[in-house]
């Protein structure tokens, strides 16, 4: 797969939520910096060659886009030279008429006329119903105003079932992988996936920092026998096996670390430990996924969030 203008996709994408402010627009907005900083972050980021992102127009009510759109602006790329994926989560969405409105205001805010893909989760598919869902995304690729679809946070029948319905214009699923969630990994969902041709796309792979907050013994281990950080050798791993995960950052160094992540290699047998760890199951109690019948939004959301509550 690559960008419109033929350019190949970057092993490592750009994380978009938190860029002005971390929050929905039906959720108060945290963690906010000055738009500047947003901006010269992402300017440094796409200018070194990282060129995918996924992007709401929901994200920090509205700014991430905006700031998005500005960065790309002073930035020396095109926009047919980034891989720009719009997500559509139902939980800001009453009616697939808000989704229109939604896909319009992505359009005219980062004036284009094109979205490479456009992505759903399951619980949009859930909310708004399976038929209404492909026919809505079947009109954009109708009329080229998406070259693909994604999905995000979906069983492994959901994913057939898009599959089936949208064959080779099923670009990605985006899902979560960390050094402690193994959820969807347990699941197969990754080599689901691989197997039917969809890219995999890793949100939240740092889980916000939390990870070495924890100094596993292996992390610790492997980022002092490779010289690296802890963040490294999970990037690192990820693009190893083939998945595309995507980072937020605004500080040049973690940038700069984060794309280095992906220039050194390990030993099979690391990635083989790094693939087997799972938190000792007598510390670790998280609540059972149903995927079809989350009881709030996508339930994979809260247990990568919660991890610290159900750990001791
Ligand atoms: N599909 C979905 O349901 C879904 C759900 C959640 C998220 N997402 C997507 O996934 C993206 C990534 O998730 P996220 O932004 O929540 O979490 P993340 O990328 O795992 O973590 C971002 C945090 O980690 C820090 N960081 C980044 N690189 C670092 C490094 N090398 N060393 C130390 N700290 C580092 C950043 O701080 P600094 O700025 O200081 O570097 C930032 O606070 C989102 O932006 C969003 O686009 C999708």
């Amino acid at each position: 797969m690559k960008t419109l203008s033929g350019k190949e996709i970057s092993k490592i994408g750009i994380g978009s939520y938190g860029i002005g402010g971390r929050g929905h627009r039906d959720m108060e907005i945290t963690e906010k910096l000055e738009d500047e900083k947003y901006v010269d972050a992402l300017v440094y980021t796409l200018d070194q060659g990282i060129n995918f992102t996924e992007i709401a127009v929901g994200y920090g009510h509205g700014q991430s886009l905006i700031l998005f759109k500005k960065a790309l602006d002073k930035s020396t790329v095109n926009r047919k030279d980034i891989f720009l994926t719009h997500s559509l989560y139902p939980r800001d969405l009453l009616s697939i008429k808000d989704a229109n409105r939604d896909v319009k205001s992505f359009y005219e805010i980062m004036e284009t006329d094109y979205a490479d893909s456009t992505l759903v989760t399951q619980s949009f598919i859930k909310k708004f119903g399976e038929d209404s869902t492909y026919s809505f995304l079947h009109e954009f690729l109708k009329t080229g105003k998406t070259r693909f679809v994604s999905l995000s946070n979906a069983s492994p029948e959901c994913i057939r079932n898009f599959k089936k319905e949208f064959n080779y214009k099923f670009y990605a699923h985006e899902g979560h992988l960390s050094f402690e969630i193994r959820v969807l990994q347990d699941r197969e969902i990754f080599n689901l996936c691989d197997d039917l041709g969809i890219k995999n796309i890793i949100w939240r792979p740092l889980r916000r920092n939390k990870t070495f907050l924890h100094n596993w013994d292996l992390l610790v281990e492997l980022a002092e026998k490779y010289q690296r950080t802890q963040s490294q050798i999970v990037l690192n791993w990820l693009c190893n096996l083939g998945y595309s995960p995507m980072v937020m950052s605004v500080s040049q160094k973690h940038i700069d670390e984060n794309i280095a992540s992906t220039n050194f290699t390990m030993l099979s047998e690391d990635y083989e430990r790094m693939n087997d760890f799972r938190p000792s199951a007598s510390n670790y109690h998280p609540p059972k996924i149903d995927f079809n019948n989350p009881s709030e939004g996508d339930s994979i959301v809260t247990l990568v969030n919660d991890f610290e509550n159900h750990y001791n």
